[in-house]
């Protein structure tokens, strides 16, 4: 029998998600968050839409500097998504205080974080409220990606990346190889 809630606090049983280091440089401040509640918009023109509390501090960084990169992590660099998500730029730089290295964008002026095996350059075109989170949208105009990270397809190699995935409530998960299928209609 399935449970079913009519009144409920979260609905995110459909974890797990891919973690985002989203974040930006405004000014001299460099700040990035955790966000579990990203995603692609379109291919053409290509639009990657992140979703973000207006109580974060990369909320300010982000609309200020109107772009900002999405990095994506491997697993073994879980503990950046914990000191990223559960600290504050408005308290801590975080950048120094947990030695994250960076690397210089192409197109953009915000950088990106050396860890990533996949990053992206966004340029914010436009921020629309959702309820209690406000999605910011990207034109993305740079992909940054580790060459043996992915195949030929441009399918991420799993033997060679384990992706970071979040469980929520501080859980973290990653892939199995061995489970990889290959899958089409009859
Ligand atoms: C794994 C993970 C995923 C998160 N996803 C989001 C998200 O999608 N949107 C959001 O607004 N906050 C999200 N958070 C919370 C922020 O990352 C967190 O509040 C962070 O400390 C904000 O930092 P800032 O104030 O420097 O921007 C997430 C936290 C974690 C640990």
């Amino acid at each position: 029998m399935k449970k079913i809630l009519t009144k409920f606090e979260h609905f995110q049983y459909f974890y797990p998600y891919t973690v985002a280091i989203v974040g930006a440089k405004f000014g001299e401040k460099i700040n990035f968050m955790s966000a579990a509640w990203h995603t692609p918009l379109s291919f053409s023109p290509p639009l990657f839409g992140v979703l973000i509390s207006k109580k974060r501090f990369s909320h300010y960084i982000i609309s200020n500097a109107k772009e900002f990169t999405a990095n994506f992590l491997p697993f073994n660099k879980v503990k950046i998504s914990a000191q990223m998500g559960r600290k504050t730029g408005k308290e801590i730089d975080k950048i120094k205080a947990f030695k994250i290295n960076l690397l210089p964008s192409k197109v953009i002026s915000s950088p990106i974080l050396e860890d990533s095996y996949v990053a992206l350059e966004c340029k914010l075109i436009e921020i629309r409220t959702y309820g209690d989170h406000d999605l910011f949208v990207g034109e993305v105009v740079a992909v940054h990606h580790d060459e043996e990270a992915f195949k030929e397809n441009g399918v991420l190699n799993t033997k060679k990346v384990k992706p970071l995935l979040y469980l929520g409530s501080d859980m973290y998960i990653t892939t199995d190889a061995k489970t990889l299928k290959h899958m089409l209609p009859d």
